[in-house]
């Protein structure tokens, strides 16, 4: 993987900044930027009703993008892939139409995993005192539910649950599978096919593409099943003054003219992830988490994957932030990163993160090192 060469596409990286962010939201590659910039200067139509040229165009672009996500998670049919605004979007369409009782969550979901799912009877499974995945437990409670939606990847601490073994475990006992893909799709090779997946909702704006884009999948014959949570226009095929004939997945779920840039532009996002390839991706984030010194820092979590999570004694986390933003124009995030119930339960107050991706170099690691080890030195 080149990494000077690949820094090259992002040409907010040449204003000197170290952007250790990419967990909240990466950044973009000009392939991207370019892929938005010719819909709206060459094709600026609606998809899927208009058959004049410019409208075909679009619909052709539309069509290609979700035939490049299907073809990313491995899934089996196009019309399995439903665009939507972000993650949580998904998560809500799911929640909306899910018509049992008991969830099971993990102790670590993002908020968008969590609230969603406060209408129903929750159950919560507690970590291991490693913070790794008690899958034990999870074998011997799983039957009393009647889905399970966990956090695949945490934007915690990077850990990644044993996702065969889950998927296996609860389809022994007849129960279905949602994961939060949010952190994991970015950053892992999945094939949901494989895999087994029941369901998978990820962002797109968290993997180079454009903000306000996210993907929900599920299995064709549970997507048929599910209640549509967004009706209007484009989910219809016909109406009278009180009824209407539903349009077939994909449409069913993409109520009113899309984000067609954003798609078109998240398609050329996924394109350039598989180009360069996720398993290299992968263990270049690794080799940079592992660069962190993390000597008199108190880690949050299992400090795992992309990401690194800490607490510099005496120094407060949006402090931190802002002193290594400020002294050496690196950029992370500070606070309780949206999973405030984990937070709230372990009575932390918060903490400072940096999270890795593709386009960070080990010699900006070493730049975070030092500007750590100052604040070390003067506490
Ligand atoms: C683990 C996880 N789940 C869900 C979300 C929500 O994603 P989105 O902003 O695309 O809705 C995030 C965003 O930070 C996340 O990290």
């Amino acid at each position: 993987m080149n990494v000077d060469k690949i820094r090259e596409d992002f040409s907010v990286l040449n204003k000197g900044i170290r952007y250790f962010d990419s967990a909240c939201m990466s950044l973009r590659p000009k392939q991207v930027v370019n892929k938005i910039t010719e819909y709206y200067n060459e094709y600026p139509a609606c998809a899927g009703r208009s058959t004049h040229k410019l409208g075909n165009m679009v619909s052709d672009e539309v069509n290609s993008s979700r035939r490049l996500i299907k073809n990313f998670i491995g899934a089996k049919k196009d019309s399995e892939i439903i665009f939507t605004k972000n993650a949580t979007e998904g998560i809500n369409l799911l929640a909306n139409s899910f018509n049992g009782e008991k969830v099971l969550l993990t102790d670590r979901e993002h908020n968008s995993n969590l609230v969603p799912w406060q209408k129903f009877k929750q159950g919560i499974l507690r970590s291991n005192e490693d913070y790794s995945f008690n899958l034990e437990k999870f074998s011997e409670g799983v039957r009393n539910y009647e889905l399970v939606s966990f956090v695949a990847t945490s934007n915690l601490d990077g850990y990644t649950l044993p996702i065969k073994e889950i998927v296996k475990i609860a389809h022994e006992n007849n129960v279905k599978v949602h994961l939060d893909g949010a952190q994991h799709v970015p950053h892992n090779e999945i094939n949901v096919k494989k895999l087994d997946l029941d369901y998978l909702s990820f962002s797109g704006h968290k993997m180079l593409g454009p903000s306000g884009t996210g993907v929900f999948y599920a299995k064709e014959e549970l997507l048929k099943n599910m209640k549509q949570f967004i009706i209007g226009g484009e989910t219809v095929i016909n109406s009278t003054y009180n009824d209407f004939v539903m349009e077939k997945l994909p449409h069913k779920f993409e109520g009113g003219l899309q984000n067609y840039a954003g798609i078109i532009g998240l398609g050329a996002a996924v394109k350039y992830l598989s180009k360069i390839g996720m398993s290299d991706i992968h263990d270049h984030e690794i080799k940079l988490r592992n660069a962190v010194d993390v000597s008199g820092l108190k880690l949050i979590g299992n400090n795992s994957g992309s990401i690194a999570n800490f607490n510099v004694p005496g120094v407060n986390y949006h402090e931190v932030a802002t002193i290594l933003d400020t002294s050496d124009n690196i950029m992370i995030r500070s606070g309780r990163h949206c999973v405030h119930s984990w937070y709230n339960a372990q009575n932390i107050e918060g903490s400072a993160r940096a999270s890795f991706y593709l386009y960070n170099t080990l010699d900006e690691v070493q730049v975070l090192n030092e500007a750590l080890n100052k604040l070390k030195k003067l506490m």
